[in-house]
């Protein structure tokens, strides 16, 4: 079995939660040692909401941790903060509203009171002036929460987008034609900048597509990896952690 990073394959979701709340804790204690803050790009869709749940009301994490934790959004989709498909909107029933987090360390990544243009360039100057910057001047997060959907996207990077060949540019915006919608979305230089990426990935419908990926990953040769989904993309120079469930990962020839 291959694909970039380590892999974690767990029996159900809430231990998948547990692991990713472990390392969660772990990268954020170090940043905060490090720099002084855990900086943190939070993943939309479904997998990650009951784990933003747990992360809020059940984890051990301290006041003191929360109070230098700035939370950031890999992607979101173009819509107010209050409407149901927005990825603020969950995080905010699931952990902003909950957890101890300070004011000003929420940072929305879309606001329907700009033009899309307008809120890249403001997420853009954000993450600069925020976040530390690596050698090339390029934000770098302590940890990237990242989803994967059934044609391999990641964040809202899609297949056969534009937006996956942003090479400089820590986040752009996207009209993605199969959802006839805008998104904006972290870019493959600013995830690869990540000093943790963790991929979630559960339930059968994905099963096929990480199958996919993790034989093109162990068929490669001379790292020439054949890469078809957006999510082979994601190959951080810091470390990359697969947390699959039983279920997603029941094609992969896990002898490997
Ligand atoms: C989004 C996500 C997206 C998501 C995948 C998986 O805004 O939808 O960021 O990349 O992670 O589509 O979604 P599920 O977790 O709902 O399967």
């Amino acid at each position: 079995m291959s694909a970039n990073g380590n892999t974690h394959i767990f029996e159900n979701i809430d231990a998948l939660y547990a692991a990713l709340e472990e390392q969660w804790q772990l990268v954020a204690h170090a940043a905060i040692a490090d720099h002084g803050a855990f900086h943190v790009a939070l993943a939309g869709g479904s997998t990650p909401r009951n784990f933003y749940k747990k992360l809020a009301q059940q984890s051990a994490i301290d006041e003191s941790c929360w109070h230098k934790t700035h939370i950031y959004f890999g992607d979101e989709r173009c819509v107010s903060q209050d409407h149901p498909d927005s990825n603020y909107r969950m995080a905010k029933e699931t952990l902003l509203s909950v957890a101890p987090l300070l004011p000003g360390h929420v940072h929305a990544m879309f606001s329907a009171d700009l033009s899309v243009e307008e809120n890249v360039a403001q997420y853009d100057t954000l993450l600069h002036d925020t976040l530390p910057l690596d050698a090339k001047g390029c934000p770098v997060f302590d940890l990237v929460l990242l989803g994967m959907g059934e044609d391999g996207h990641t964040a809202s990077l899609f297949p056969e987008t534009d937006i996956l060949h942003e090479s400089e540019k820590p986040v752009a915006a996207q009209f993605v034609q199969k959802l006839n919608a805008w998104r904006m979305s972290l870019t493959f230089p600013a995830i690869n900048a990540a000093s943790h990426v963790a991929v979630l990935v559960a339930g059968g419908a994905k099963a096929k597509v990480l199958a996919d990926i993790f034989s093109a990953d162990s068929n490669a040769t001379d790292n020439n990896t054949v890469v078809r989904y957006p999510v082979q993309q994601v190959d951080p120079t810091g470390q990359l952690d697969w947390y699959l469930d039983t279920a997603a990962a029941q094609l992969l020839n896990v002898q490997d």
